[in-house]
């Protein structure tokens, strides 16, 4: 789809479709709708007093109209006025938008209008945009039969009024493009099989990314791994015939003396379970379990491609998690790149040991912060839902401002404790850590667990367990890989805040 920013009014627009939103609880028409209803002589009106349209959150009513440019107004709902926030607006234009497009028209538009004085008018089109460019997400590279039938729209037209905020509109639209595009990304490499989505192919995608503006890529094999010692990511590796790889994206978009922002993502290609065999029901979605590495792939795109002035690193150790007679067993124990050994209760909790050696080799780089991703636990999504990460860290200035990226984004995530009681349960008898904390509070002791390998830097953990991959449709969001935590670490590093004062 192309978007083009166009200055002018848009009721003397010839388009397909227009997209025009109402607040429920306003009496009358405002702004561009009460223009539009005035040329088309009260039919906009008439379908709200009729009680046909109600203006409810993403509730919509389509109008052919006889004596305007435009041929369709669809009319979307933003809900309550008071109740109203900038995810309303993804939420409503991401529904309008997939309305059209299953109509089969191709040229919609929209105009960028003020609903609410505490967004600008830049922030409201980012929202829009995103919301649009998230809707329409369709996974279609694995459909032969009727391919036809898949409907896209070909060109959006976003339109303002006034001449003054074009320039910042338009570099929102922009901004919203390139970080929309890395979530569609994500779930691209989300949604791919474990056949077509390996530890190598996922190297391979990192490449593609190694050729943007100021990045580069290494990708470690296992022999270096080996070498260096992380024999917790090689113990995961050992029943795969795929070779592990750990992705080193570096993107320098600030001076080179500056400090350096660490990323870390899961990157499990296919979580069997290993020997501690999962269930075979909905084993299939565990070609997810790498939501966490493509998201911080994704991110470093968008990062460069926004031209971010900070230090990233993006780590993702990459490997498949699979029974065979090579595979590492109960009871093995593994002696981490850090020097600390961990006895392995289940293979199933194969995350946090390939995890362990990427936050120590994280280290390396002295970060003034590490955050990591990680569809780490079941118990997440116990604990939360579908729709909401974990969060758990050692510094609460850190923490504060992943809250706020989480409230300006719409991925909500709620903070879980990670008391020093929760440590007892991750002692081993024999090594210094046991790999499971047994039942109770599986999603901190987990981090837990994390927390001995990311040392004394200020550290993030995002469990994205529950909103990584989705089994129902949401606003913006078709079921399946949702590229969770791509939006929020952008958002994040857009309003970076360093340093951390260690509490
Ligand atoms: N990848 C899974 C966690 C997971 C489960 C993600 C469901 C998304 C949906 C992880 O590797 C795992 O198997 N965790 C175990 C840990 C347990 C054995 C300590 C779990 O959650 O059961
Ligand atoms: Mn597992
Ligand atoms: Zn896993």
């Amino acid at each position: 789809m192309k978007i083009n920013v166009r200055r002018g009014d848009i009721t003397e627009q010839k388009t397909a479709a227009l997209i025009v939103t109402h607040f429920e609880d306003v009496v009358g028409l405002e702004g561009i709708a009460a223009s539009l209803d005035q040329k088309c002589r009260g039919a906009i009106g008439d379908l709200i007093k009729s009680g046909d349209f109600d203006g409810k959150l993403c509730k919509s009513s389509l109008l052919h109209t006889r004596d305007l440019p435009t041929a369709r107004i669809l009319l979307i709902g933003l809900g309550k006025r008071v109740e109203f926030n900038i995810d309303k607006l993804r939420e409503a234009y991401a529904k309008a938008a997939v309305i059209l497009r299953d109509l089969n028209l191709r040229n919609i538009a929209l105009a960028v209008e003020l609903p609410d004085e505490r967004w600008t008018l830049a922030e409201t089109a980012e929202a829009i945009i995103e919301g649009v460019c998230l809707g329409l997400y369709q996974y279609t590279p694995f459909k032969t039969v009727e391919r036809d039938k898949i409907k896209e729209i070909d060109e959006l037209a976003v339109w303002v009024a006034d001449k003054a905020s074009f320039p910042d509109v338009n570099a929102a639209v922009e901004r919203a493009e390139i970080v929309s595009s890395a979530v569609n990304y994500v779930r691209d490499l989300v949604s791919a099989p474990s056949n077509e989505m390996t530890p190598s192919d996922l190297a391979g995608e990192a490449e593609q990314i190694g050729r943007l503006k100021n990045v580069k890529l290494k990708v470690m094999e296992e022999a270096e791994m080996k070498e260096l010692g992380m024999n917790s990511l090689l113990g995961v590796a050992k029943g795969s015939d795929e070779a592990a790889k750990f992705i080193i994206l570096e993107y320098q978009g600030g001076k080179k003396a500056e400090p350096l922002i660490a990323l870390v993502g899961k990157g499990i290609t296919f979580d069997s379970g290993g020997i501690s065999i999962k269930p075979a029901e909905k084993m299939e979605e565990m070609k997810s379990d790498m939501a966490g590495g493509a998201a911080v792939l994704g991110t470093i795109m968008a990062a460069a491609k926004l031209a971010l002035p900070l230090n990233i690193v993006g780590l993702v150790p990459a490997t498949e998690n699979l029974p065979s007679g090579h595979a590492y067993k109960p009871g093995d124990i593994l002696k981490s790149l850090s020097g600390q050994t961990i006895e392995v209760i289940t293979t199933d909790a194969e995350g946090r040991l390939i995890l362990a050696d990427a936050l120590t080799y994280a280290g390396k780089f002295k970060p003034e912060a590490i955050i990591d991703l990680a569809t780490l636990t079941g118990a997440c999504v116990i604990a939360l839902g579908d729709y909401v990460m974990g969060m758990m860290g050692n510094n609460n200035k850190l923490k504060a401002l992943v809250c706020e990226a989480s409230a300006r984004t719409g991925e909500k995530l709620w903070e879980l404790p990670l008391w020093d009681d929760y440590h007892e349960q991750i002692k081993s008898d024999i090594a210094d850590y046991r790999n499971s904390g047994g039942r109770a509070a599986g999603t901190i002791t987990a981090a837990a667990f994390l927390s001995k390998f990311a040392g004394e830097f200020p550290w993030v953990h995002l469990d994205i367990a529950g909103p990584a991959w989705l089994s129902k449709d949401r606003p913006y969001a078709p079921k399946g890989a949702s590229g969770a935590g791509v939006r929020l670490l952008i958002d994040l590093l857009r309003h970076w805040k360093a340093p951390f004062v260690a509490e």
